[in-house]
């Protein structure tokens, strides 16, 4: 097969950022996805509705005269006002909360230490029907950070769920076997995202023969058993993986760097890697699921109803490189291997 014509993809991970980044990157996504989770880590945070509203119309007015719908997510802290969270889903601005642990990522200084303080935005949200998006991780200095994932899932995602059984949560990029397999074993209101990044690369490829910052994000990339244990969730039809490609520029200044930031920039290739892990896995007929259908069923949207179609040229592509943005380049995440599926068109 050399064609494969799918549903517009959408992205339930994506972050588009603010300002000179925002206006080169939200292009980008635009092109080949039709809506986008978008996160809230900004600086400062997304916390309140108004918040999220001024930040979609910078979104809007970087995409002036594009089909593209950014979905809003608040980020959720141990002050946010429950009415608040209700009535921007309500009104249909905002699609869902994030819960980042504090200090778990890049900007998240503002999350939750305690969740108990969240308790009754958390019923609020499962009583209206506002998923909650997770950041998995573990902020606990003494767990090693290869580990953080797993033992998020027993220390905190577990309770949270018992404890709030009625909440639909999206585990963001989940990087272990534990993770998928704790959401294969859940019912059907836990979902998880997976990027494309942690499907083809394992800390081996970051690590060995020199470090390469572009391929540093969290969750860290795990070890090959895990990166296969992500192939087989994201191929293997199960509704409750879908893509969240959590494509997270940052400067080339900012990346190398003796404290260089975490973030993977995917968007510009994502579909193209996607492609070519699917076919490996003898699975390009499952795409459409995990990349189009299974996201907007999870999150109770309609299905896109425009086109795309990807085609595999014999010659590999030229690899785009960097994105120039006012803020400075940006390296496009290179798999390592050559890409030989492309978009094609889109209708
Ligand atoms: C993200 C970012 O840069 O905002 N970085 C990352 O490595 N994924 C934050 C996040 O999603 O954890
Ligand atoms: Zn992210």
């Amino acid at each position: 097969m050399d064609r494969l014509t799918l549903r517009r993809p959408d992205d339930w991970h994506l972050h588009l950022r603010d300002g000179a980044l925002l206006a080169a990157v939200a292009p980008v996504s635009a092109r080949h996805f039709a809506r986008a989770i978008v996160m809230p880590n900004l600086v400062p945070p997304v916390v309140s509705g108004a918040e999220a509203a001024a930040y979609r119309e910078r979104i809007r007015a970087a995409l002036p005269g594009r089909r593209f719908t950014p979905l809003m997510t608040l980020y959720l802290t141990e002050t946010t006002d429950p009415d608040d969270v209700i009535a921007a889903h309500a009104s249909g601005l905002v699609t869902a909360v994030k819960l980042y642990p504090a200090g778990a990522t890049t900007n998240s200084a503002s999350g939750v230490r305690d969740l108990d303080r969240v308790r009754g935005v958390l019923e609020a949200m499962a009583e209206a029907g506002v998923p909650l998006c997770v950041h998995g991780e573990v902020t606990d200095p003494s767990v090693d950070i290869f580990d953080r994932e797993a033992v998020f899932i027993d220390r905190v995602l577990d309770p949270l769920r018992r404890a709030v059984p009625g909440l639909r949560v999206v585990m963001e990029h989940i990087t272990t076997a534990e993770a998928a397999g704790y959401v294969t074993t859940a019912g059907a209101n836990l979902a998880a995202t997976i990027t494309v990044h942690h499907l083809v690369i394992n800390r081996t490829h970051m690590l060995a023969g020199g470090i390469r910052p572009h391929y540093y994000c969290l969750p860290v990339a795990k070890r090959e058993t895990h990166r296969r244990a992500l192939v087989a969730a994201a191929t293997g039809g199960d509704a409750r993986f879908f893509l969240g490609t959590d494509s997270a520029p940052h400067t080339d200044a900012a990346k190398e760097s003796a404290c260089g930031c975490a973030g993977c920039f995917t968007a510009p290739v994502a579909l193209s890697i996607l492609a070519h892990v699917f076919e490996a896995a003898d699975a390009l007929d499952r795409l459409e699921g995990f990349a189009s259908l299974h996201g907007p069923a999870f999150y109770g949207l309609p299905r896109n109803d425009e086109t795309l179609t990807l085609a595999k040229s014999p010659a590999p592509l030229p690899h785009p490189g960097s994105l120039a943005t006012g803020a400075g380049p940006v390296t496009v995440f290179d798999p390592g291997f050559p890409l030989h599926w492309h978009v094609a068109e889109d209708t």
